[in-house]
């Protein structure tokens, strides 16, 4: 049971350096699984997600060797893998879906726990499954598992249509139909970067993909996949919470490592805010010398305002000068963090998907309860810009998503410190 013991007051100053993306490392271990033989993937973030994930490759029959040190994974891929993800590992970590895609390629047919994870409101299948029903395969539910059978011909190309560019079933329908027969055509695929970057690893292994970076996904099957080496894209939304942390802490933060063309919304908004942004290749600096400004957001499918990025930003308006309406267009229950917020004093409304924050002049230490990655950074920046102590408890759920938070904040001048305190059952 660890929790951060954050002294509010500090302003941000340094150079911090983004890890690779933990939403588009994690699918990439799940791309490995198409092809037998050794798969190398570089800047995959030492968090808890991965030792998750890695633990699900090695069930399916997988080799995973994690060297934290140098952020790489190797996976051996067997010519046969086994086809069932566990409820022990999928309720812990969502994102175990991802072996949903390459289960079926390989195999021909997967069963998966139906997920739990994040507390971000209901996440449906039924695009992912819906999908590969078009592709020929049926699917039922049995015994909290998502049972999905290909045909024994195999799964054949079709033309899918998604109803909304999900990141999730863009990635099950691009890992399925890489082998399937004939052409797959994947309409209102999303567009986000980690998208990108599954697809240029799945190239590299010999796949046949049109229209990468677009919302057309053209996909011609091929035999088979080879083993590749592939770095991670950096994560986006690690880079972007060290940019709000610069702005709300009136600081001054480099970020290397960090790509500003992903996160061109979120720092115009910062901008908007009263942050001065310079960017380069391969890095980007915001300097902050005022209170923030109120900015309004909502939140959209890339390349729209990143939803993983709204609760850092509802923090920001919490203290910023004037009034900001937030729309939260992805996740209807990503608005509950903002209980725990108010326990800092932050005057926040919500109505449906809208909150609207008053900003006030300053937030008063607390203890709250992390419930999310993104809502833990939220609660974390809160904290940092509010007066006296504030304890957040359930850091578990920030380190899923950020390696050694409170060491980097340190680093930064931040009066943080981890702590582990008795369960009391
Ligand atoms: C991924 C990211 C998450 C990010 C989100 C949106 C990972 C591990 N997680 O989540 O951090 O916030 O993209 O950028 O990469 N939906 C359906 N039916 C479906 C699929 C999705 O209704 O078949 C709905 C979901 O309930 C949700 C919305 O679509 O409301 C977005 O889901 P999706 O884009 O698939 O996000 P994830 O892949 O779950």
């Amino acid at each position: 049971m660890d929790v951060f013991r954050v002294q509010g007051g500090a302003r941000l100053v340094g150079e911090v350096t983004v890890t690779g993306a933990k939403n588009s490392s994690l699918k990439l271990m799940a791309v490995a699984l198409l092809a037998p033989g050794r798969t190398t993937i570089h800047a995959v973030p030492h968090i808890l997600d991965v030792t998750i994930m890695a633990e699900l490759l090695r069930r399916l029959g997988c080799g995973v060797d994690y060297d934290a040190a140098t952020e790489t994974a190797v996976i051996d891929v067997p010519e046969h893998i086994e086809h069932r993800a566990d409820y022990d590992l999928v309720r812990r970590m969502r994102a175990s879906i991802a072996v949903l895609g390459p289960l079926i390629a390989r195999t021909g047919s997967a069963d998966v726990a139906l997920p739990g994870g994040d507390a971000i409101g209901s996440r449906g299948l039924d695009m992912h499954i819906a999908g590969l029903e078009r592709m020929g395969a049926t699917a039922t539910s049995e015994h909290g598992y998502l049972v999905v059978q290909a045909p024994a011909s195999g799964l054949t190309g079709t033309h899918v249509y998604l109803d909304f560019p999900s990141v999730g079933a863009t990635e099950t329908l691009l890992m399925a139909s890489v082998t399937a027969h004939g052409q797959t055509i994947i309409d209102n695929a999303a567009r986000e970067p980690e998208i990108v970057d599954i697809c240029q690893m799945l190239i590299k292994m010999g796949a046949q993909i049109e229209g990468v970076g677009t919302s057309l996904l053209t996909v011609t099957g091929v035999e088979s996949l080879a083993p590749t080496e592939h770095t991670t894209v950096p994560d986006r939304i690690v880079a972007g919470s060290w940019a709000v942390a610069a702005a709300m802490t009136q600081g001054d933060i480099t970020i290397h490592h960090g790509n500003a063309a992903h996160l061109a919304i979120a720092l115009e908004k910062l901008a908007t805010a009263g942050a001065e942004i310079d960017s380069w290749d391969g890095g980007f600096r915001v300097t902050m010398n005022q209170r923030p400004k109120a900015v309004d957001i909502v939140t959209l499918p890339y390349p729209g305002f990143a939803t993983d990025l709204q609760p850092q930003f509802i923090a920001m308006n919490a203290i910023a000068d004037g009034t900001a309406m937030v729309t939260e267009n992805l996740f209807e229950a990503r608005f509950r963090f903002v209980q725990e917020l108010s326990r800092l004093g932050a005057e926040v409304r919500t109505d449906g998907h809208h909150a609207l924050v008053r900003g006030k002049q300053t937030l008063s230490g607390a203890p709250v309860e992390a419930t999310d990655i993104r809502a833990g950074l939220g609660l974390v920046l809160a904290g940092l810009v509010a007066q006296g102590e504030t304890i957040v408890h359930c850091v578990d759920h920030i380190d899923r998503g950020y390696v050694r938070l409170e060491e980097q904040l340190a680093a930064l001048g931040a009066a943080i410190v981890r702590e582990t305190i008795p369960d009391l059952g």
